[in-house]
């Protein structure tokens, strides 16, 4: 009878990570509706022993009792710490500490890291540097830097024999893994936009750093990718690299995504009156949010994949409407490129947001609609007019990249 406690991908490797469905916000900030896994797994070279990436300590009993049953009562030789955040690491102490034996493969930025988080001295540790490699008994691996994909240590490891990518956070998504760890085994479907809302919220910062990475491992005849999040890439492995390389270049999508504050109802008439007009001058994909009930994890997500964006909120306390203060600061912080914008305020004595959303436009450097409204209170004819406007000038200007 097969052992479920993990799942062999083949003879010489197996997995054992879990699922994580108890947690509300990833990284106390993101949500996650459909959970998320961790992934380790357990490298067998025969005369040696290796696991790769460990798990969130929550999970910790579970993990030991799968780590346990696939070493069947053998030792730990090494584990690979690939990347330090504690959703990979937070159970390395109870590993180390549950083999005095085991040396610990990792970096010499992750050494600092391990010594504050955990205390594990560097006495534990086999360090790599970009290029090295380590022998696990009959089995090699080779370590590549990835720095900030997601963090400074970030690294990868390859094992070049079956052409495997340990790719830690890489080509990760959320979602736990429902009995299938491979993409082959899974609607992909179900996955793609929490692949896309992952990327965004933890690495897109980082794009320019990712496509530096991937130019790096373009040259590895990979056959198989194991991420420490999502499922395990063997049959699709263009589409998952493709959509990461898309991801990291921001090469955005027709369409326009209208997000918009609202009090009382005034600045959501002008949001529908700009995505009505937008529908007549031909845009076919439209999506409207209200920027106070979308968590921001899915405003990144969404803001990162539409070409069109526009956004439109009160004056509050002579500034942007809070919510979308939040949202504007981030989309500065994220760096993102390749958008049309257009704005719309609004005021009932003191302005304010149209100041601020004027100054976000400049710094964005994306390109500008040149019409921006303003309106007191309820939008009158002539407000709903200038709303026409804009979005005929960004239907004329999506057009133009088709
Ligand atoms: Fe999954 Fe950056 O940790």
């Amino acid at each position: 009878m097969a052992n479920t406690r993990f799942v062999k991908i083949h003879d010489q490797l197996h997995y054992i990570g879990v699922n994580d469905r108890y947690t509300h916000l990833f990284e106390a900030m993101w949500p996650l509706p459909d959970g998320i896994s961790y992934n380790s797994y357990l490298l067998d070279g025969g005369s040696e022993t290796c696991l790769i990436d460990c798990v969130k300590i929550d999970s910790i009993i579970e993990f030991m009792e799968k780590l346990r049953s696939v070493l069947g009562g053998r030792g730990l030789d090494y584990v690979v710490v690939n990347h330090m955040e504690p959703d990979h690491t937070s159970s390395l102490k109870a590993v180390v500490e549950s083999f005095p034996g085991c040396k610990v493969i990792t970096n010499s930025k992750a050494v600092k890291m391990m010594e504050n988080f955990y205390g594990i001295g560097e006495d534990r540790v086999v360090l790599v540097g970009d290029g090295d490699t380590v022998k696990i008994g009959e089995r090699e691996l080779t370590f590549y830097s990835t720095p900030m994909v997601h963090w400074p240590e970030s690294m990868v490891c390859f094992e070049e024999a079956t052409g495997t990518l340990f790719s830690q956070d890489a080509f990760g998504g959320y979602g736990t893994l429902d009995g299938a760890i491979f993409d082959d085994q899974i609607e992909w479907d179900k996955y793609r936009d929490e692949t896309v809302r992952y990327y965004t919220n933890i690495v897109g910062k980082y794009s320019v750093q990712v496509t530096r990475a991937l130019k790096k491992l373009e040259g590895l005849d990979i056959k198989m990718i194991c991420p420490d999040h999502g499922p395990i890439w063997r049959e699709n492995i263009e589409p998952i690299v493709k959509l990461y390389s898309d991801l990291s270049e921001q090469k955005t999508e027709d369409g326009v995504l209208i997000v918009y504050g609202s009090m009382y109802g005034n600045t959501e008439m002008m949001a529908e009156a700009i995505a009505r007009a937008l529908t007549e001058e031909g845009v076919r994909n439209i999506r409207i949010r209200d920027v106070s009930k979308t968590h921001l994890s899915y405003l990144i997500s969404e803001t990162w994949n539409y070409r069109g964006i526009i956004l439109g909120c009160p004056t509050y306390n002579v500034d942007l409407f809070p919510p979308m203060r939040t949202l504007v600061e981030t989309l500065k912080k994220q760096k993102m490129k390749n958008h049309i914008l257009g704005t719309f305020t609004n005021y009932s004595w003191g302005g304010g947001a149209e100041k601020q959303m004027a100054a976000f436009a400049e710094e964005s450097k994306w390109e500008v609609l040149p019409t921006t409204i303003d309106v007191m209170g309820a939008p009158e004819d002539e407000d709903l007019e200038k709303c026409r406007q804009m979005a005929k000038e960004m239907a004329e200007a999506l057009a133009k990249y088709r």
